[in-house]
């Protein structure tokens, strides 16, 4: 029972009212199950902070502290990542620190790694956010031990923007026309469910992903904000888009069709990390999972009543289409894109103490592993020094969007170019793609302590590539 394309409007996530007490905005969410409308008149069982798909948008000042107090209401543990924060270890969402619901049984969590340093808790945790970083799209998802695809695919999954005085001043479009924009995919049974694969325990192959789906779990609906190929009306001016690709596996290259009459195209100001230095204009952009394009759109050179498609160039069939815009009025805009956004220090390789090679790898058909070894808690794969910056180099026989916590990095190189059209700015998420070598330098800076960095296949994640660093 799909909708049709472009039927039903776009819903823009709700925003999560803080209480404020001195420097420090405090939250509150409840995971819990819930049933919803994805597909309108379907309702489809989730799981949702507040019981929400895609959860509440939580917007933090640069600067202010925020504290996240989360109820785990949900049959299983959970585990809370702030994707893109500069967060310390404890409040980092560490896959073995599990937040346990009340009245779970007993060892009923173990998921075969014995970790030793995992802290976890039950009922509720508060999870601290210092937000001593800039103004950027970052999200917050589950991250439980080799169960985060089937938690994000069932809703565990929302925006979380940082704001400040910088960004601000700057003249781009704002209020009801800066939209965060969440695509994923996602499967539906008849009956209106979320299929996820791994529910059939006859498919277990190893963690949690079964061995058909171990290059990852895709679906035949697009969603964006939890909407099936929504529709937006706009005003013939310029928007803000903040697109998230917060899919398990599919990967996409938006395009408008057609392109704007004037040639601006998807003008891109800004990144993983925040504020691009200049815009860059691209005529598609190509997202791998977890990574965040912020990009201006002016619809002022369409006609009045013209229906816009964002296509995606790397589906077929369904999966081809992501969303519509349909332009109306012309609108007074005194927005504009300033040709200097920010400012962004150079890290430059005579910079960095230490330089590391990772490659990410399958080992013939039974894991997917880093520099040849799965997931262990107990051993660290690199131990950069506080404050230092390194060199990470990375080369794979696959794709593979490989995520760093704590940091955000700047791409040196990519194959024999300096960078990729898309690797502009501050990234958490570096696109690997097959074959390639991609050198990252990043500064490994405020926080001790033990991180973990991985692919954001979130299926391949979950069959243990992931590795461990301890920042000493
Ligand atoms: Cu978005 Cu370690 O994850
Ligand atoms: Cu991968």
């Amino acid at each position: 029972p799909l909708p049709a394309p472009f039927q039903v409007p776009l819903r823009v996530p709700r925003v999560l009212q803080p209480t404020r007490d001195g420097d420090t905005d405090r939250y509150e969410l409840t995971q819990r199950p819930a049933r919803v409308e994805l597909i309108p008149g379907v309702s489809t069982g989730i799981w949702g902070y507040d019981g929400e798909f895609p959860g509440p948008t939580i917007i933090s000042r640069s600067g202010r502290r925020t504290v996240v107090r989360h109820r785990n209401l949900l049959p299983v543990p959970t585990v809370v990542h702030l994707h893109g924060g500069h967060t310390p270890a404890s409040s980092d969402g560490y896959p073995t620190d599990l937040l346990i619901p009340e009245g779970f049984p007993p060892g009923g969590h173990a998921s075969g790694h014995h970790d030793p340093r995992a802290d976890i808790r039950v009922g509720s945790r508060d999870y601290e956010y210092p937000v001593l970083q800039r103004a950027a799209t970052l999200w917050y998802h589950d991250h439980r031990m080799d169960f985060t695809g089937p938690g994000v695919w069932r809703g565990l999954l929302g925006f979380h923007l940082v704001r400040d005085d910088e960004e601000e001043a700057l003249p781009l479009p704002a209020g009801d026309r800066e939209i965060p924009l969440m695509i994923t995919d996602r499967a539906f049974g008849a009956d209106g469910s979320l299929l996820y694969p791994s529910l059939d325990p006859t498919l277990l192959h190893r963690h949690g992903v079964p061995r058909p789906y171990r290059q990852g779990v895709t679906g035949d609906v697009i969603l964006v904000n939890g909407t099936p190929w929504p529709t937006l009306e706009v005003d013939a001016v310029r928007y803000r888009f903040r697109v998230l690709n917060a899919s398990n596996t599919r990967r996409y290259r938006i395009a408008l069709d057609p392109p704007p009459p004037d040639g601006t195209g998807l003008v891109q100001i800004g990144s993983d990390g925040g504020l691009l230095e200049r815009p860059i204009a691209h005529d598609r952009i190509e997202i791998a999972p977890a990574e965040r394009f912020d990009i201006v759109v002016d619809f002022s050179s369409y006609r009045a009543g013209q229906a816009v498609t964002l296509r995606n160039d790397l589906g077929r069939g369904t999966t081809a289409d992501v969303m519509q815009f349909r332009v109306g009025r012309r609108a007074v805009d005194d927005s504009s894109v300033p040709q200097r956004l920010s400012t962004i220090e150079p890290l430059r390789p005579r910079m960095a103490t230490t330089t590391r090679d990772f490659v990410f790898r399958t080992s013939g058909d039974h894991v997917w592993e880093i520099n040849g070894q799965p997931f262990d808690p107990g051993r660290s794969d690199a131990t950069p020094r506080l404050g230092d910056v390194e060199i990470w180099r990375f080369t794979t026989d696959f794709h593979h969007p490989v995520h760093i916590h704590l940091v955000q990095c700047q791409v040196l190189q990519r194959g024999v170019e300096d960078r990729g059209p898309y690797d502009a700015g501050w990234k958490d998420t570096i696109d690997l793609r097959p074959s390639e070598h991609v050198s990252v330098i990043a500064r490994f800076a405020g926080h001790k302590g033990r991180f973990v960095f991985h692919c954001h296949n979130l299926e391949h994640e979950d069959m243990a590539m992931m590795g461990n660093f301890e920042v000493v």
